[in-house]
């Protein structure tokens, strides 16, 4: 069925979008050697006992992006299958250090992904913003250069978020590199209450000045949070196969959707690594309207929700409202 409403994506990393087919042909365009011997092979190792055994195979198999090509052939892929799922905006998340650390500049990855994002905009109508997220297993130095290398990348940039490992790695440890993207003029987000505790995602508030907490499902372990939560309009990025292929929850059944809706919250969906949890945009949708026998104007609260959470132009959201 055809999404009801223009979604708004966002909570998405872009290299979570590099699927199988697209390792084995980057790798032979660089002559790279792989350690299965086919994409069902690699595939068939899609099977993850939590964040950290995900994030090991994500950063291994984004070895084969390595030029300003590579990043626009990804993203152009992602924004064509995107459109198909109903997707009108899209604010991508990048790791910038898991490339850097490779010998492939920041510049080059950005060059590359707004290349793509301008031939989508032209050709798709989607309009889209580019997230550098601060991989938080890594010392705070290494976060300060990424946000300098970005800023200096000469491409047009909408905000700083958080990522990777996310337990034992508190959002305050980047207070400082938070507060130098916000003089900056960036939008400010966190992946917190993942895997981690609902304080992270209280610092995330307090500590990082996050407008919008990415998964956030541990927030329900502190009503005085979700009250906050709600009360501010903090909205939540949920993204219900995610948390099932990464073992937060058992099933998209189990996830506290309608408690964290009924407390009021802008819940949103979206699809965080796609490539290896199973679904886009659309697939993450129909997995909550099966799972929670969602009403059409549920679906459009939703679709409504992603306008309100997202970082759009006034003008773009009133178009997509
Ligand atoms: N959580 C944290 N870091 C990530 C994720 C995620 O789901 N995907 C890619 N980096
Ligand atoms: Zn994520």
């Amino acid at each position: 069925m055809p999404s009801p409403l223009p979604f708004c994506e966002l909570h998405l990393h872009i290299e979570g979008t590099l699927e199988p087919a697209t390792i084995f042909e980057l790798a032979a365009r660089h002559g790279a050697t792989l350690r299965d011997a086919t994409p069902d092979e690699l595939a068939a190792r899609y099977d993850f006992a939590n964040l950290q055994g995900f994030l090991d195979l994500y950063y291994e198999n984004m070895g084969v992006l390595r030029t300003e090509d590579d990043f626009a052939h990804l993203a152009e892929a992602y924004f064509l299958r995107a459109h198909r799922a109903g997707v009108a905006h899209v604010e991508l998340f990048v790791d910038p250090q898991a490339h850097t650390a490779r010998g492939v500049p920041a510049a080059t990855v950005l060059r590359g992904l707004d290349r793509a994002a301008r031939a989508a905009e032209e050709r798709l109508g989607i309009t889209s913003g580019i997230i550098a997220c601060v991989l938080r297993d890594e010392p705070v130095a290494s976060a300060q250069r990424m946000l300098d290398e970005v800023l200096d990348a000469g491409v047009p940039l909408l905000g700083i978020g958080l990522d990777s490992a996310e337990v034992g790695h508190p959002p305050r440890l980047f207070r400082d590199v938070f507060a130098r993207a916000a003089d900056a003029g960036l939008r400010r987000v966190a992946h917190a209450g993942e895997e981690g505790p609902a304080d992270y995602i209280r610092e995330a508030l307090d500590e990082l000045g996050a407008e919008r907490i990415d998964h956030g499902v541990r927030a329900l372990d502190d009503a005085a949070l979700v009250e906050r939560l709600a009360r501010e309009r903090i909205p939540l990025t949920l993204c219900p196969l995610s948390n099932v292929r990464l073992r937060v929850v058992d099933d998209v059944a189990r996830l506290p959707f309608r408690t964290l809706l009924e407390a009021g919250l802008v819940v949103t969906v979206n699809s965080d690594d796609p490539a290896y949890f199973g679904g886009y945009l659309d697939d993450n949708v129909a997995a909550l309207r099966n799972a929670f026998a969602l009403t059409d104007d549920e679906v459009r609260l939703l679709a409504r929700n992603s306008v309100e959470a997202s970082f759009a132009s006034d003008a773009r959201r009133d178009e997509l409202l």
